[in-house]
């Protein structure tokens, strides 16, 4: 049976001033649709780093839990779509940043944000993916559907060491793709070797004196944004798909339409919050054909619920390396 309280974090702004705090909270009734979860595991996306450091104001309502997504089992049910005992997990759909998120010990949640638990996925590999790999799995969908072939050339991913990173170069590889890792720091070489990079570039040669830049990559990922948005566009080959997910260097593109009109360069956008597609279908592929071969190496860490603060500042500060873990008991 559970106890009768539960901690949580909370994120909360008083008098404009951002506090990140551990609470304690009591059980209630549930209402009409929703679900008690018993948190089993959670994970510390960048979304959630910002959130929690005050980085960028990233919750909508005051006093929320952060946590973009979390696993666990179901404690108790309103909702006849799930059985108590159940394993489920959630990503995306507004927690986090609109309703309570996954840094919690257990987690109301209504039964339309709540997911069955696909086979060949658990409780520990569906958070070892999480966000990010949902992201990286609606980008890769995206360029499929649009016809990246594979004869344009290596597809780029930027902020390579990072969650989102990480995923869709171990998903493109194995699916055949050539794959180029960009990264910052020399010392994730030989990280990004073993999760599938083909080649690795590192971001300090990149420069955008030009309208157009040779086109040397088929399509990109692109986590970055910014000037490295800019050289990604401009370098990549007729036809070719660049996706922008995230903006973890600058939110702001200055770029020229040349690659648009002279090379029908395609920019498609992700976003894993609002996806109006179908969630359960990517969540589908995720646990078959994308399902990445080496998502062990990718998880770099397991923490518990009183390491986010600091781990948060790790990532913002953009010293972390892969997938970040949150296990409660
Ligand atoms: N659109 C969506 O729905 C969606 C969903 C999830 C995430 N995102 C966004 O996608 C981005 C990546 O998310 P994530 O969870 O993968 O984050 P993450 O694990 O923290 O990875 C971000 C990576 O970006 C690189 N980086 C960090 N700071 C940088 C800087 N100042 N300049 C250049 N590169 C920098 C680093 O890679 P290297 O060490 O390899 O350089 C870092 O590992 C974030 O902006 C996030 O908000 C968007």
């Amino acid at each position: 049976m559970k106890n009768n309280k539960y901690k949580s974090l909370i994120v909360s702004y008083k008098d404009g001033k951002h506090e990140s705090t551990c609470i304690v909270n009591k059980f209630r009734e549930l209402e009409a649709g929703e679900v008690l979860v018993r948190t089993k595991y959670s994970s510390l996306n960048y979304k959630d780093a910002l959130s929690v450091t005050g980085t960028s104001k990233i919750i909508r309502k005051n006093n929320l839990t952060p946590g973009l997504d979390f696993s666990g089992i179901v404690e108790e049910t309103s909702s006849k779509k799930f059985s108590i005992g159940e394993k489920v997990f959630a990503s995306g759909s507004g927690l986090g940043e609109l309703v309570d998120g996954g840094f919690s010990e257990y987690i109301y949640i209504k039964s339309d944000k709540l997911l069955k638990m696909p086979k060949n996925l658990n409780l520990l590999s569906t958070m070892q993916l999480g966000t990010a790999g949902f992201t990286a799995a609606i980008a890769i969908e995206k360029m499929i559907l649009n016809k990246q072939n594979k004869i344009l050339g290596p597809i780029l991913i930027s902020g390579a060491a990072g969650g989102v990173g990480s995923i869709s170069l171990s998903i493109l590889k194995s699916l055949g793709y050539e794959t180029i890792a960009l990264t910052r720091k020399k010392s994730s070489t030989s990280y990004l070797k073993s999760i599938g990079a083909d080649h690795v570039m590192y971001t300090n040669i990149i420069s955008n004196s030009k309208f157009l830049n040779k086109k040397v990559i088929g399509g990109a990922i692109d986590n970055i944004g910014g000037d490295t948005l800019d050289w990604i566009i401009k370098s990549t080959n007729d036809g070719g798909n660049v996706v922008s997910v995230g903006m973890a260097s600058n939110s702001e593109l200055n770029t020229t339409v040349f690659p648009f009109i002279m090379r029908g360069v395609n920019v498609l956008g992700v976003s894993s919050t609002n996806y109006t597609g179908d969630r359960r279908k990517i969540w589908r592929k995720l646990s078959t054909k994308y399902k990445p071969k080496n998502l062990k190496k990718i998880n770099t860490k397991i923490i518990d619920m009183k390491n986010i603060i600091n781990l948060s500042k790790k990532i913002v500060s953009g010293k972390n390396k892969g997938r970040v873990i949150i296990k409660f008991s």
